[in-house]
């Protein structure tokens, strides 16, 4: 028998964006719903990014959600860009009187999860055969299996697709409603968290000619440190000391610096991909986060972006909900994706400055450099790398 049950609307996925989403409209009195694949342990647990751009800690301290990551979290007022074995720092305090916070996505997602649970609202963790129906219509429906077995119905207003890449809301749009702008880069990243003091107070991003390096961290006890390697590339062959010694190799720098080695305590490689789905919306469908677009990870902007999405998402669904007034439901596509292409742009940007691509050639190889000379060198063009990576404003 299937249970049916009522909400106003219908949160698909418990990331960043779908949980933030779930306390905007709570803040307004909106009731949600938020279906979850995955168990609690494996988003809490799952490693991810770790850069927060200064306007979305703003707005997390405006909602009261910044406690912890106020105490955890580490404010950076620089990065250094890394090449002819020399740092070149951007002051990123200096050039915007912003800095950015390097938190763990997870941790991020841990605590929206426990603000929302203290509220006595509920997430269904391991919801199974998310389906989504009647979009084009004013009452869409959402039907499911919860863990014990048992058919759910969930009748709402409107459905907020936040179920990232691999989701089930963005397949759902009919394919003649939809644009879909993809990007493959010709790397992926290996990724690693390992159990040593970070080998630098500030992030590092290293170009070097055996491809792009870079050391971040999480903790002052756990660094994260990603390598280019081929799109097709496989864990097998990339032993702890392998790894290590192409890190030591690619930062290596004419001065002061030792890679600090530890345990490694999770690896693994991630595709790298720009990704646009135009409009973000279909009927009573609003697409937000990585379900709506993908970008390289090079300028730390996808999760700032999912955050960035419902910012807009929230007093639209509102507005329409509330009032039945449509304008800002009917202008959030447009308003969400001028921010997206920014982010893609300066994504591509910093990917292509950064990494080796399989066809470069003396000639490309002198324009990169003098690229990273010129961001570097002349303070106007710093501050334009400086304004993208702390975050353009939300409004
Ligand atoms: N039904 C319910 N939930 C689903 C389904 C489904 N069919 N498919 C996926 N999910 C869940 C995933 O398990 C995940 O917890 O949706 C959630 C989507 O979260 P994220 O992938 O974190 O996406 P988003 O909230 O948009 O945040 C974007 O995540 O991938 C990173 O780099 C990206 O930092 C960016 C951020
Ligand atoms: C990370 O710490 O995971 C990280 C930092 C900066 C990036 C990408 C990832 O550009």
């Amino acid at each position: 028998m299937t249970g049916v049950e009522r909400t106003q609307v219908a949160i698909i996925g418990a990331g960043p964006a779908g949980l933030l989403l779930a306390h905007l409209l709570a803040a307004d009195g909106i009731d949600a719903v938020v279906l979850e694949a995955r168990s609690r342990a494996y988003v809490e647990q799952r490693v991810r990014a770790g850069v927060c751009e200064h306007p979305t800690v703003e707005l997390l301290r405006s909602l009261g959600l910044a406690d912890r990551l106020d105490r955890e979290g580490l404010p950076h007022e620089g990065l250094s860009l890394r090449f002819d074995r020399a740092d070149h720092r951007i002051d990123l305090h200096a050039l915007t009187g912003k800095t950015i916070t390097v938190y763990g996505q997870q941790e991020l997602v841990k605590d929206l999860i426990a603000a929302r649970l203290a509220t006595g609202a509920g997430i269904e963790f391991e919801a199974a055969d998310v389906a989504l129906h009647d979009l084009a219509t004013d009452s869409p429906r959402v039907t499911w299996t919860d863990v014990d077995g048992g058919r759910h119905e969930l009748r709402c207003d409107a459905v907020a697709g936040c179920d990232g890449f691999h989701g089930v809301s963005r397949p759902s749009i009919p394919s003649d409603a939809i644009t879909l702008h993809n990007h493959d880069y010709p790397f992926a990243w290996l990724g690693v968290l390992a159990k040593t003091p970070p080998s630098s107070h500030e992030l590092i991003y290293a170009r070097h000619a055996r491809g792009f390096a870079l050391h971040s961290m999480r903790s002052p006890e756990v660094t994260r440190l990603y390598l280019q390697v081929p799109p097709d590339e496989t864990l097998d062959g990339w032993s702890d000391a392998r790894i290590w010694d192409e890190l030591a190799t690619r930062l290596e720098v004419d001065g002061p610096f030792t890679l600090r080695e530890g345990p490694v305590l999770e690896k693994g490689i991630s595709p790298m991909r720009g990704f646009v789905a135009e409009p973000m919306r279909y009927g009573r469908l609003f697409l937000a986060g990585d379900a709506a677009h993908i970008v390289p990870p090079t300028g730390a902007k996808g999760m700032n972006l999912a955050m960035a999405d419902v910012y807009r998402l929230a007093p639209a669904l509102v507005a329409l909900l509330r009032q039945g007034r449509a304008e800002l439901a009917d202008g959030y596509s447009e308003r969400c994706l001028r921010r997206v292409w920014r982010a893609e742009h300066f994504s591509y940007f910093m990917t292509t400055m950064l990494h080796r691509a399989p066809d470069v050639d003396p000639f490309l190889d002198q324009l990169q450099l003098s690229q990273l000379r010129y961001v570097t060198g002349s303070t106007a063009a710093a501050t334009g790398l400086a304004e993208n990576y702390v975050g353009l404003p939300l409004d």
